[in-house]
């Protein structure tokens, strides 16, 4: 397929930009809005009242989407979660007991450990679901609960649309699951269907820091090493933020549990490392903040992502603050998901780095 860059100077900064669109052209599959309702999955010759367990397997980008589903399907249906990259759970001796279900999350349906991983599942006895975004694929083939994204061709090595597309139907498939184990009431289902809804026009919103994040990327360019600090939800997030960074500017960096960071991660802190801090305000906030507090005791400069409130309570003595739109802590993951791929962008452009092929990196990757 033919796919032109329009008027922006990479395909990786187009795809940015087309989230609000292609994640609204996925939730029209997922919610019936005006209704307040999810829409039926295509769930056939199974009940998803019946599964006791998930396992999630994939690798990359699609990994880190499936880790923010973990806290959803334990949170909303209360299900047990396993999960495991791909090339691990290969390897390792998997429990997959009966009444359980296998969910394969891949951009291309095609990565070679994700596949191999998802016939073992198969001979395992797993009902088989794939989040896929190429509907002829090989997963999508195979799959006996096919619940596509459609984020559209992507072409930048770094995946980016196809990430918030597979986190607006995991959010509608862990609803679902839910709903399916009565543990959802109709006045649950239409906010989630409400908050999801919402997705669209608050990563217009997310996309209007576009300007200051690229007058900010200056301070992480320079870097030798960069850290994430994140929690729950924010923390997969973190690992995503890291992981564009590395991919597409070459900077080391790392994603870590916010909390965990005392464990080791801390003693890296100087004021030459930048610490990017995503933390919406809700829950979890005071917990962040507090393990921010410390890298800034030991002189680590914090880029603090936040919304208007997190900014005002905790901004003061940051070296840079990112303002995103209040949302819900549902869609919060999709939403900071703009400041970390924008940023990673804005780096990687200030160092003349290949964007849309870094060295060594594979859009799909077919063999092991
Ligand atoms: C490659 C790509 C990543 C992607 C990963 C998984 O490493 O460079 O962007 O996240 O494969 O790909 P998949 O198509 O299975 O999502």
């Amino acid at each position: 397929i033919a796919v032109s860059k329009g008027n922006h100077r990479h395909y990786m900064l187009k795809e940015i930009y087309e989230q609000p669109i292609v994640v609204a052209q996925t939730l029209r599959t997922y919610l019936r809005r005006l209704e307040g309702e999810l829409a039926p999955l295509p769930v056939e010759d199974f009940d998803l009242a019946s599964v006791r367990r998930v396992t999630i397997v994939a690798c990359g980008t699609s990994f880190y989407a499936g880790m923010v589903a973990k806290y959803w399907f334990e949170q909303f249906a209360r299900v047990p979660v396993d999960i495991d990259v791909a090339s691990e759970f290969r390897y390792r001796a998997p429990v997959l007991e009966e009444g359980g279900l296998a969910l394969f999350i891949s951009q291309s349906g095609e990565t070679a450990d994700t596949l191999a991983a998802l016939r073992h599942a198969r001979s395992e006895g797993q009902k088989i679901a794939v989040v896929v975004n190429v509907p002829t694929s090989t997963m999508a083939r195979e799959a006996d609960l096919l619940l596509p994204t459609h984020a559209g061709p992507e072409i930048g090595v770094a995946s980016t649309k196809a990430f918030t597309c597979q986190l607006a139907v995991l959010a509608a498939l862990a609803a679902n699951l839910a709903k399916a184990k009565g543990r959802l009431t109709p006045a649950e289902e239409r906010e989630i269907v409400r908050h999801l809804s919402e997705a669209p026009a608050s990563l217009n919103g997310a996309l209007a820091y576009d300007e200051t994040i690229q007058e900010m990327a200056g301070v992480v360019a320079v870097a030798r090493d960069v850290l994430y600090l994140g929690r729950g939800p924010d923390y997969p997030l973190a690992m995503e933020g890291a992981l564009k960074l590395k991919e597409i500017s070459y900077i080391h960096a790392e994603g870590y549990a916010a909390g965990e960071m005392k464990h080791g991660p801390i003693a890296l802190v100087d004021d030459s490392v930048p610490i990017i801090v995503i933390a919406p305000s809700g829950p979890l906030f005071e917990k962040t903040v507090s393990n921010m507090q410390e890298v800034q005791a030991r002189g680590g400069k914090v880029v603090l992502i936040s919304d208007y409130d997190g900014v005002r309570a905790a901004g003061e003595g940051c070296a840079a603050t990112i303002t995103m739109p209040k949302v819900h802590p549902l869609i919060a993951p999709l939403v900071y998901a703009v400041p970390i791929q924008l940023l990673a962008y804005h780096v990687a452009v200030a160092k003349g780095t290949d964007v849309d092929q870094p060295r060594n990196l594979a859009k799909s990757v077919t063999v092991e």
